[in-house]
């Protein structure tokens, strides 16, 4: 049997701070209830620490999980395209915190695609041998780019960060098919502009130039697609059919996106797992936010067939097939938290408004 990646452990972070529906009509000309029927949204959290702090806890979350001590991971990779800052890595400095001494450490940047990206690479190392121990962690600070005056963007994203540990499996469990593709022409229609190297300080500072900008509608139709045609072919190259699947957990980027996209499929809701509704959209974080989700919940079985499936800015998109392992019940358990906060959300969301608040100078105001 040849030598596959299986998932061993997993964990996330949820950051504390809850931004609801409700607090957004204060800030927006929006409704609880046209944002619950155009994605199936409630509530997402904001985080008050930095992402690598997020992806810390996640990441020891998910090796206490698997059982394994820190310096027996030979790889940290960690997916965001919201990094702290952008050297060092995330990874790096998610490495050096846990104690990971031997392992090498980099951060992906796929977008929303970024867990299913970052499953294929260390999937692909384990295989060949050149990884054997891997920690792979999503996580994001979206809140940070985020205009909330603009109803268009701000009411479907949220912070957080999940991770997940690989080893190499014998028995024909782990990934069992990978399918990544992009189309870098439609990339104009998500954009964070101001963290790369064109960030001149002038730039930085234009509001106009920072906030996300995101083509809600167009970006809906390449999603639906792209999610369902990359989820059939991975399931074609692993020689598997829709009825064969579990569980399917989506980056949970909209309801309908993931509702359309899974019917084209052929898979019922019953077979999908969503936890949008409370957690908002999380770009790389929310597919390994998901799985720990599906697991707690008794959502996945040893040995079912689950697929991995996401789209995102680039625009990428991406699926894994894989068979689940033995483990599905956590081999110990880390007790930290991130340090308590008494801040609000408009506590948290102070600074967001200040900076965006000329280009709503003709807006109502606020509440
Ligand atoms: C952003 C999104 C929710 C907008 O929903 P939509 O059904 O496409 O809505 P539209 O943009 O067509 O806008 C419809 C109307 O609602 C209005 N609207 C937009 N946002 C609104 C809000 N938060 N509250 C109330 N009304 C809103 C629009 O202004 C528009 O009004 P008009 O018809 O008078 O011009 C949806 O396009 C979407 O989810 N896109 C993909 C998002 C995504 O997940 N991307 C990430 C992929 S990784």
């Amino acid at each position: 049997m040849s030598r596959r990646a299986v998932i061993t452990g997993w964990g996330k972070c949820v950051p504390p701070v809850s931004l609801s529906n409700a607090d957004l009509e204060q800030l927006m000309d929006t409704t609880d209830e046209w944002i619950v029927e155009r994605t199936g949204i409630r509530n997402r959290q904001l985080s008050h620490v930095e992402v690598t702090d997020m992806a810390e806890l996640a990441a020891r979350r998910a090796l206490a999980c698997s059982g394994l001590d820190a310096d027996e991971v030979d790889l940290v990779v960690v997916a965001t395209c919201t990094p702290e800052i952008l050297c060092p890595s995330v990874a790096a400095m998610v490495q050096d915190r846990i104690g990971a001494s031997n392992a090498a450490a980099f951060d992906l940047n796929a977008a929303c695609s970024g867990f299913v990206y970052g499953t294929s690479v260390v999937a692909s190392m384990i295989e060949s041998g050149y990884a054997d121990k891997v920690l792979l962690v999503g996580a994001e600070k979206l809140h940070f780019a985020m205009d909330y005056r603009d109803r268009g963007t701000a009411i479907l994203f949220g912070d957080g960060a999940g991770a997940a540990v690989f080893e190499p499996s014998e028995d024909g469990a782990g990934v069992l098919s990978v399918d990544l593709g992009a189309d870098g022409g439609k990339g104009g229609t998500m954009v964070i502009r101001s963290m790369g190297s064109a960030g001149e300080p002038q730039a930085t500072n234009d509001p106009q130039n920072f906030r996300l900008h995101f083509e809600g509608r167009a970006v809906f139709k390449i999603a639906v697609q792209g999610i369902s045609a990359s989820a059939a072919r991975v399931l074609e190259r692993a020689g598997l059919t829709a009825d064969d699947v579990d569980l399917v957990v989506p980056h949970q980027a909209n309801a309908r996106i993931i509702d359309s996209a899974t019917r084209r499929l052929g898979i019922e809701a019953g077979r999908v797992f969503v936890n949008i509704t409370d957690l908002g959209n999380t770009a790389a974080a929310s597919i390994p936010m998901a799985l720990s989700d599906a697991l707690d919940a008794g959502r996945i079985s040893p040995g079912d067939t689950v697929v991995l499936t996401a789209f995102g800015g680039g625009v990428t998109w991406g699926s894994i097939a894989l068979t689940w392992g033995n483990r599905t019940e956590p081999v110990g358990v880390h007790e930290g938290e991130l340090p308590p906060t008494d801040m609000t959300s408009m506590d948290l969301l102070r600074q967001n408004l200040d900076f965006y608040a000329p280009l709503h100078a003709n807006d109502p105001p606020i509440g």
